[in-house]
């Protein structure tokens, strides 16, 4: 995710910046910048790539003089990764320069208002509206112009903002993004994360959302949005940076799986308007949707286990018949495709080779393309047709979680925008299933609040030899998900099985003390699913048992149960592959495994 570092004090800014940036480098970002006031303006350096870039492009620093600045690392969301797409961004003038992580999710609409009344604007981002709404509503008062912005733009955020006539007051506000204020002395800090500043204070403030703080050298003040003073305690951090990197966690993968409420929210909310899902990423129109008589859904891997839920729900909602195919397997294949099939694609690094070959070869069959994907400008992403990204942010577990979470949420948000345009809900249907969608964050996080549940069953149960994954339907993909999770990270072996399917062979193998893990959350197949489980219990199987709350009964036939919160039946593989996530983390930790870094695997697997 983008990173936000700002000084003001008594030393050169741009070398304490760039070491702040590089200190945020292992959260991944595709260009970099800063904005320095050198005692007559705003300067600003910025560049595509990696650090180094900026670094030698300054000369470590030295070229850019000045006491207060501010930096930032950018992962690309609105617009490509480039030069001008990179923060700082500037106003028309060039008096206001901002760093922003976040999201705008009314920036159009603003940016509309601000071109209709002359301002230009450079570049593709959603921080440029920020930086010229400032100067837009600026008339003398930095303050006042920034409680203005902020009770206009709608979405995510952590500011960091300098302005010209102020040059000795540093300025920062956030709503839902972290910002933290670092006290030193004679200069101050902001930045997204600690350890960007931890070599040079471990002295915090924590804000809050709509808190604006002013930053001069010799002290900060908190603002509420009436302008009134806040007092703030501060912090003093113990950790040292490699816990700081990960967010007080032991391993990123925890990390990340705990961010999964904020990177669905951040995935859903700024496509749903007024009850309505509005895709502005994509070019697909209701009568190209009419003339697609067959989906072929095309992945590797995790994301593969996200197509086998969407094909579940694409045929439901859309009555369009669908394949989901292993990218390797389809590239080979000969499938039958020509200009009505609609090719989904999904990819969370975007560079997947098998992934990428898949596409290349339904497009050169003359399909559309419609992709998936979490690192914006990557190959897939370039050779699509049209992308719906997810705002998960960079995952650096090579386990993907959070990908994975916010994919299927876009596979929803697919499946009811196609289904509408096709009728084939109803509009009561269409207003239901959009309800349902927008509190999935929600209950997310409740699950999360009982992790502790897993973590016990783990620690009765980590010395497993074999454990079986079982369910049915949506239950059946979410069990693949659970296994592949469980054996890339813990090393123990797994296997997922339609529960149905079990007595034709598998049964075999399940023997005193045997785990199984029964997923029974879909209500139309809950007593099928506890046949299922008396099979297995018959022949001495240890039973966890996944369903929704109001199936208490499942207590008489398994041997622990984990509940997830109720939504409607298609929605639940989203709740119930978070506690197959906290279980193959709390094994793997328990065995010691190396958890962000399995033997043998890479994050992105870019050879066939
Ligand atoms: C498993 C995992 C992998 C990826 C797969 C595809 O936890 O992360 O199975 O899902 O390698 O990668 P992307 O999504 O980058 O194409």
């Amino acid at each position: 995710m983008c990173g936000i570092v700002g000084y003001v004090g008594e030393e050169q800014a741009t070398p304490i910046l760039l070491e702040g940036l590089e200190k945020l480098e292992y959260r991944g970002y595709d260009s970099a910048g800063v904005a320095i006031y050198d005692g007559k303006k705003l300067e600003v350096a910025k560049a595509k790539g990696r650090l180094k870039i900026l670094k030698d492009m300054l000369h470590g620093g030295s070229d850019l003089k000045g006491t207060i600045g501010i930096g930032h690392t950018r992962w690309a969301t609105h617009g490509k990764p480039s030069d001008i797409n990179s923060h700082p961004q500037t106003s028309v003038s060039g008096k206001f320069a901002v760093v922003h992580n976040g999201i705008i999710e009314n920036y159009l609409s603003l940016k509309q208002y601000l071109m209709r009344r002359g301002v230009a604007f450079v570049s593709e981002t959603d921080t440029e509206v920020v930086a010229q709404l400032l100067e837009y509503y600026y008339k003398g008062d930095i303050l006042e112009a920034i409680i203005r912005v902020i009770s206009k733009v709608e979405g995510s955020y952590a500011l960091g903002i300098i302005c010209e006539d102020s040059p000795n007051e540093l300025y920062a506000v956030r709503k839902d993004s972290p910002l933290i204020v670092g006290l030193g002395q004679g200069e101050n800090f902001i930045a997204s994360d600690i350890p960007a500043i931890l070599n040079k204070t471990r002295d915090i403030c924590r804000l809050n959302d709509n808190e604006i703080v002013v930053l001069t050298r010799s002290g900060i003040t908190v603002y509420n949005t009436d302008k009134e003073e806040i007092s703030k305690e501060p912090e003093h951090i113990n950790w040292d940076i490699s816990a700081a990197e990960k967010g007080g966690y032991e391993h990123f993968m925890a990390k990340e799986i705990m961010e999964q409420p904020k990177a669905v929210r951040d995935t859903i909310s700024p496509r749903i308007k007024d009850g309505r899902i509005v895709l502005d990423d994509i070019t697909l129109t209701p009568e190209q949707i009419k003339e697609f008589r067959r989906i072929f859904i095309v992945a590797c891997g995790s994301a593969y286990h996200v197509g086998v839920v969407a094909k579940y729900i694409l045929e439901k909602m859309t009555h369009i018949p669908v394949e989901v195919d292993v990218a390797s397997e389809f590239r080979y294949r000969d499938p039958i495709i020509d200009e009505k099939v609609l090719v989904l694609v999904i990819s969370q690094s975007g560079e997947t080779a098998d992934t990428l070959a898949a596409l290349r070869e339904a497009k050169r069959r003359g399909a559309r393309v419609l992709s998936i994907v979490n690192v914006v400008g990557s190959s897939i992403a370039n050779e699509s047709d049209d992308v719906i990204y997810t705002w998960a942010g960079p995952e650096i577990a090579v386990a993907t979680t959070k990908a994975y979470s916010t994919q299927l949420a876009v596979a929803y948000l697919i499946a009811i925008y196609m289904a509408e345009a096709l009728g084939t809900i109803t509009p009561e249907e269409y207003q239901e299933y959009i309800q349902e969608l927008e509190t999935l964050p929600d209950k997310i996080e409740k699950i999360l609040e009982n992790k502790q549940d897993i973590q016990y069953f783990a620690s009765r149960n980590f010395n497993a030899k074999d454990i079986f994954f079982i369910g049915r339907n949506l239950d059946y993909a979410m069990s693949m998900e659970g296994s592949l999770k469980l054996k890339e990270i813990s090393y123990i072996h797994s296997d997922a099985y339609a529960a149905g399917e079990l007595k034709h062979g598998t049964i075999s193998l399940v023997e005193d003390g045997t785990l199984v893990v029964a997923l029974a959350t879909q209500q139309k197949l809950f007593d099928k699913m506890m046949s299922n489980v008396r099979e297995v219990k018959a022949r001495g199987a240890l039973v966890l048992g996944l369903t929704v709350e109001e199936n208490k009964q499942i207590e008489q036939e398994v041997d622990f149960v984990f509940y997830v919160p109720k939504t409607c039946d298609i929605m639940l593989p989203s709740l119930a592959v978070i506690p197959l996530q906290l279980f193959a983390y709390y094994v793997a930790s328990m065995k010691g495994c190396d958890i962000d870094k399995p033997r043998n695997l890479a994050k992105s697997v870019t050879v066939e």
